[in-house]
């Protein structure tokens, strides 16, 4: 396989895709496209990250995106360790900043931080020598579920540009609409956000999108729907009537389905409470790309910590000088 010709990366940080230029994002997609073939199980491993050390250092729950880096890290050669706040040091009053300088003097290069504040994968940029990676801090940004939505959008529909995407459901605490809206709008996609009033952030529209009440009345125009999970846990009470109401006016069953377009693609970031913001028949129908964007999610992921530890910062490399990933290094 012929060796990529690949703008420089510069970058230590992965904070959030409001900052990364469109042409940034395809380099990430294109590379990721070439480790879709290496994110097949029985794969061979690789080593172009061998020596290097990647940290989980979670303080919110996941499956997936701790799982999908774990996996796109050792299959690309580097060390994992994994750390969890349950049974951590942080019991016993450790900071936040003190945890993370302690875990970086056991030599690591990078750090996947989730926290439920927003802000905290940057204050630990400023802190750390390591790379971090913002694996979803508070309802501000999800930048690897964001690409990985871009990632399936530009291999199920063949483009970015032209779509009209909606996001659909709470957008108020919702890190992955910020991080859709800023990925997409870079590639002159038009962005819908529907979703209850209450859920919806008043001044929303300053990020180019238009605003919904009303996914009845949005759905036959859009070409993907990204449906949001309701984030009960960063909600106080009484933003909708009940469950049931939320579900009648802006669930995806296969009754409002048949209004979409007949090639809908369905998204959704996971996890998902079935019932409520999709029924499980169109969960796991012919739309849904649910289970394809866990799967694009390890080869975005790949991408992303080769371009961070291979290439972050490092001013040598060129457009001239290509890094081949066709052969195992
Ligand atoms: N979509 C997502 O971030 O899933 P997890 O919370 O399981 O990582």
């Amino acid at each position: 396989m012929a060796p990529l010709l690949r703008m420089t990366w510069h970058r230590r940080h992965l904070l959030g895709l409001e900052e990364l230029t469109r042409e940034e994002i395809v380099t990430i997609l294109d590379l990721a496209e070439q480790f879709t073939r290496d994110s097949q199980p029985g794969r061979q491993k690789r080593s172009h990250l061998a020596g290097k050390v990647v940290v989980n250092l979670f303080f919110e729950p996941s499956t997936r995106t701790r799982m999908s880096f774990g996996l796109a890290a050792r299959r690309l050669g580097a060390d994992v360790m994994d750390f969890s706040p349950s049974g951590s040091s942080t019991s016993k009053g450790e900071t936040f900043i003190d945890t993370a300088k302690n875990i970086e003097a056991m030599g690591i290069d990078l750090v996947v931080v989730r926290h439920a504040a927003t802000g905290a994968p940057h204050l630990l940029a400023e802190h750390l020598r390591a790379g971090v990676i913002n694996a979803g801090d508070g309802a501000h940004e999800h930048p690897t579920q964001g690409l990985l939505d871009m990632f399936t959008i530009r291999q199920l529909k063949g483009r970015l540009e032209g779509l009209t995407v909606g996001l659909v459901g709470d957008i108020a605490h919702s890190r992955v609409a910020r991080s859709n809206i800023h990925g997409l709008t870079k590639f002159g996609a038009k962005i819908i956000v529907c979703g209850p009033p209450t859920l919806v952030p008043r001044d929303i529209e300053e990020l180019g999108v238009e605003v919904s009440h009303r996914l009845d009345d949005v759905l036959p125009r859009c070409d993907v729907i990204n449906m949001l999970r309701i984030q009960f846990e960063r909600q106080r009470s009484g933003l909708f009537p009940s469950i049931s109401e939320y579900a009648r006016l802006f669930g995806m069953d296969n009754t409002r389905l048949k209004k979409a377009k007949p090639d809908l693609l369905l998204l959704a970031p996971g996890p998902i409470n079935r019932g409520v913001e999709i029924t499980p028949d169109v969960a796991d129908g012919p739309a849904s790309a649910i289970l394809d964007q866990v799967t694009h999610g390890l080869a975005v992921r790949m991408a992303i910590l080769f371009e961070l530890l291979a290439h972050g910062g490092d001013a040598r490399e060129t457009a001239d000088d290509p890094v081949p990933i066709g052969e195992p290094a």
